[in-house]
């Protein structure tokens, strides 16, 4: 590989697009970056005078705080553009006069002045409809000269996913031989985008870990990705099973990650031509998510898992829902080390398509 095969690209389906070489070279990246950190050494010339623009379509804490904070640590500056703020950024047919702005313009504009764009955007304002948030973030790559960063779509969160993957090495050493179980889990709240699983379960299989994905009858995530993640499998050697039991899933894991998500099949949909052909269905959604309440995370599953098992979960979790306060607050768990881990994993995704060397 050459020295940065990095320069200039996006980051948005960053799973399907950067190799296992690559994710692995990232993990090295960013466990450098965090040693400097943990030093104090000075690592500000990496991205000195560079500008990252944020555009959050939804409420964030983590990954707000995280690339706000890395890049001022690499010597840059970041500027958060809440759409209502600006105009806010909008596709041909669903533009209005003098509160909105088109994408092309917005991505054309930010490129002449900084030097890339981190998106959020799924849910609301992509009315829910599957893969359009992610459509969204590829219009901006269309138009931008920069590279543009997944900020989490309605797809995938590839940071989110780095950053677990950077948690897992620091754990364990290796992810070779290591089961990970992702497993739906139950919340009061039935609107979750699909991303973090579809992420984890990417990724995990792309380092070829022994892959679960656990959930209940209904709740199955995208078949292109479930496609995706058995070719990662058989490439790596690793394996990747689905359980419809979280309870058989957690025997004998290495790692738990149970997070509640959205059924799919009750999402909105749209046909070839964008026109809705299905409205989102909460009353079935949130009749599916009653019936599986007892997925959560307790301390009996957890005695289901290896000793030196680890409790993973993206946050914000849903306490008391997805999870007890006594496992989430236990010592297995790792929760505020994968929060920390975004800080050092964004910072090795700016560092690397943002700056360095060819
Ligand atoms: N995990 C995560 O993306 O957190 P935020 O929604 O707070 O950014």
């Amino acid at each position: 590989m050459r020295t940065n095969n990095f320069l200039g690209r996006n980051w948005i389906d960053a799973e399907y697009d950067f190799t296992k070489e690559e994710w692995e070279t990232l993990i090295d990246v960013a466990l450098y970056l965090k040693r400097k950190y943990a030093l104090n050494e000075d690592h500000s010339y990496l991205l000195k005078n560079k500008t990252l623009f944020m555009i959050f379509y939804n409420q964030s804490l983590r990954t707000r705080t995280t690339f706000t904070a890395g890049i001022n640590q690499l010597g840059g500056f970041a500027q958060v553009l809440d759409p209502g703020k600006i105009y806010t950024p909008a596709i041909k047919g669903e533009e209005e006069a003098y509160s909105t702005e088109r994408v092309s313009d917005v991505a054309r504009v930010l490129s002449r002045v900084g030097d890339a764009i981190a998106i959020r955007m799924y849910g609301p304002p992509a009315q829910w409809i599957y893969g359009k948030a992610n459509s969204y973030i590829k219009e901006f790559a269309k138009w931008a000269d920069v590279p543009i960063i997944n900020m989490e779509c309605d797809k995938f969160h590839p940071t989110q996913a780095l950053a677990d993957m950077i948690t897992i090495k620091e754990k364990f050493g290796n992810f070779k031989g290591k089961k990970i179980v992702m497993s739906w889990a139950y919340s009061g709240s039935v609107e979750k985008p699909i991303s973090v699983p579809q992420s984890v379960i990417l990724s995990a299989t792309k380092m070829g870990m022994d892959v679960v994905l656990a959930h209940p009858k209904g709740l199955e995530l995208d078949s292109e990705v479930l496609q995706k993640c058995k070719k990662f499998s058989k490439e790596t050697g690793g394996s990747f099973e689905i359980s419809n039991s979280m309870k058989n899933a957690f025997e004998d894991a290495d790692i738990v990650y149970p997070k509640s998500w959205g059924a799919m099949n009750y999402f909105a949909q749209i046909d070839e031509n964008g026109k809705k052909i299905k409205d989102e269905n909460l009353k079935d959604m949130n009749k599916l998510f009653e019936a599986n309440k007892h997925w959560i995370c307790d301390e009996k599953k957890m005695k289901l898992i290896d000793k030196n098992g680890i409790y993973m979960h993206c946050l914000p979790a849903d306490r008391d829902m997805e999870v007890t306060d006594a496992v989430i607050d236990g010592p297995q768990s790792v929760v505020f080390d994968e929060a920390e881990n975004r800080l050092h994993a964004q910072k090795a995704i700016m560092a690397m398509i943002m700056g360095g060397r060819m």
